[in-house]
């Protein structure tokens, strides 16, 4: 007699189990000072988008959001958004616009939006160097001078003991390897350098002054107690052929220059490890010429993308992760996110990684945050304001705000710390994230 598989009726109707995150996460987003404030005139990227060609279609970050001075209606939907954290970066050149120089009331600005996060219970994650350098360091020679590192000292040395009871973790310098192939390898940011003699002085100085750092802001916490990290680029790097030996060794050696190399440079100076993850390459070949031959030939053919080209494949993520556990540091995710205009492109990307960064907490890595890139749309560096990553659109004429519907299913993440099961079944079906947070939210009697 025909025996039924156990199991084989359905259960009806079919139902996931939430994906709860450890107790505790951190859920918040990114966003960097040149490109939400507007008006930082005194940095070497002002100087850099005034020269023609330079930024996509000319735009320039002129006011930006002007998040220096909407802050608190921009921390208001932080907050509406049930986030318990945040980061941002503090404007090295508008603190110290002359050499020597140091604005008191900009520090209190400062001041004053970290008390706004406490005020609110939300955590706060500083970044010291987020790519822009002020002009008097650029003109000495900015990082490419050993000797000059002690400027970025001198600054670290003047605003953290200001800034210390306001802020929870400190980001020294924001993608060290982005930074170097981007201004000195190809050219495509200020200083517009292709060299790589220079580029590598460049990433080694970085690593003095992210060790330097690390040191003066622990001597400022009684008993040397301070979380400090650096937010680490970190792509995912795959074989274009499994089965091809070069390959495979294409792939070890991109993944140990681009993600260990600065690692292991700086080792013990962790307290945590930021990682800022978009990438995923399917190497072909390696070229060493430069980093951003790095993946020579990146082949994803037919491949879903982001408006910037750049592969969407979500299992990268974990692979990732897994890659950068080795170092025994937590983990905080301090960037991810999608340039589109399609919301609900974003909707089906924020849900299907953050599957993978749950999956990724599930086999034993150690990830206590995650900040989606970014809360605003923003000034997209040599991209200029038309890509969009923001769970909240700005209105450039007139600034307004409109949260998503990305944002508002992030929302429901943040305040369930957890992608419920009716999130999750959004990935692959064609509704839309408004219908999805509408549903939730009746079944849910919010
Ligand atoms: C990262 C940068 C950030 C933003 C995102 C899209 O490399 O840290 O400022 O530009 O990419």
């Amino acid at each position: 007699m025909a025996r039924k598989h156990p199991g084989f009726e359905p259960k009806k109707p079919h139902l996931h189990k939430d994906l709860k995150f450890p107790e505790g996460f951190l859920w918040g987003t990114s966003t960097s000072a040149h490109q939400v404030e507007g008006w930082n005139e005194y940095n070497d990227w002002w100087e850099w988008e005034h020269q023609p060609g330079t930024i996509a279609d000319g735009q320039m970050s002129g006011r930006a959001a002007d998040h220096y001075h909407k802050f608190r209606e921009d921390f208001d939907i932080i907050q509406s958004m049930n986030n318990n954290a945040h980061r941002l970066s503090i404007e090295w050149s508008r603190i110290n616009p002359h050499k020597g120089e140091f604005n008191q009331r900009v520090i209190d600005h400062y001041i004053e939006v970290l008390q706004d996060l406490k005020h609110r219970k939300i955590k706060t994650m500083v970044t010291l160097h987020h790519f822009t350098i002020p002009i008097w360091f650029a003109e000495i020679g900015g990082f490419e001078k050993k000797e000059n590192v002690e400027y970025f000292i001198k600054f670290v040395d003047h605003v953290v003991p200001q800034l210390k009871d306001y802020v929870d973790f400190w980001i020294t310098i924001n993608e060290p390897n982005i930074y170097t192939m981007m201004s000195y390898m190809l050219g495509l940011w200020p200083p517009g350098k292709n060299n790589n003699r220079l580029a590598y002085r460049v990433f080694n100085n970085l690593a003095s002054a992210h060790k330097l750092a690390y040191e003066s802001i622990h001597n400022v916490y009684p008993n040397n107690v301070a979380q400090v990290g650096i937010a680490h680029n970190v792509i995912s790097f795959y074989t274009y052929d499994k089965h091809s030996f070069s390959d495979w060794l294409s792939v070890k050696i991109a993944d140990w220059i681009w993600n260990h190399w600065f690692m292991e440079k700086t080792k013990v100076y962790h307290d945590f490890l930021g990682v800022n993850y978009y990438v995923h390459k399917r190497v072909k070949k390696i070229g060493l010429r430069n980093w951003g031959d790095l993946a020579l030939e990146d082949r994803g053919e037919g491949r879903e993308r982001t408006d910037l080209a750049w592969e969407i494949f979500a299992p990268g993520f974990f692979d990732a992760l897994v890659d950068m556990s080795d170092y025994n540091l937590p983990i905080y995710i301090t960037e991810n996110g999608i340039s589109t205009l399609n919301d609900h492109q974003r909707a089906r990307y924020l849900i299907s990684y953050l599957k993978e960064l749950y999956h990724a907490t599930k086999s034993g890595v150690d990830v206590r945050g995650y900040f989606y890139w970014s809360l605003l749309d923003n000034f997209e560096w040599d991209k200029g304001i038309t890509s969009r990553f923001g769970l909240v659109e700005v209105n450039y004429k007139t600034l307004e705000r409109t949260v998503r519907g990305s944002g508002d299913l992030y929302q429901i993440i943040c305040e369930t710390n957890s992608i419920p099961h009716d999130l999750l079944q959004f990935i692959g079906h064609k509704v839309s994230p408004e219908d999805v947070v509408k549903e939730f939210k009746k079944g849910h009697k919010y």
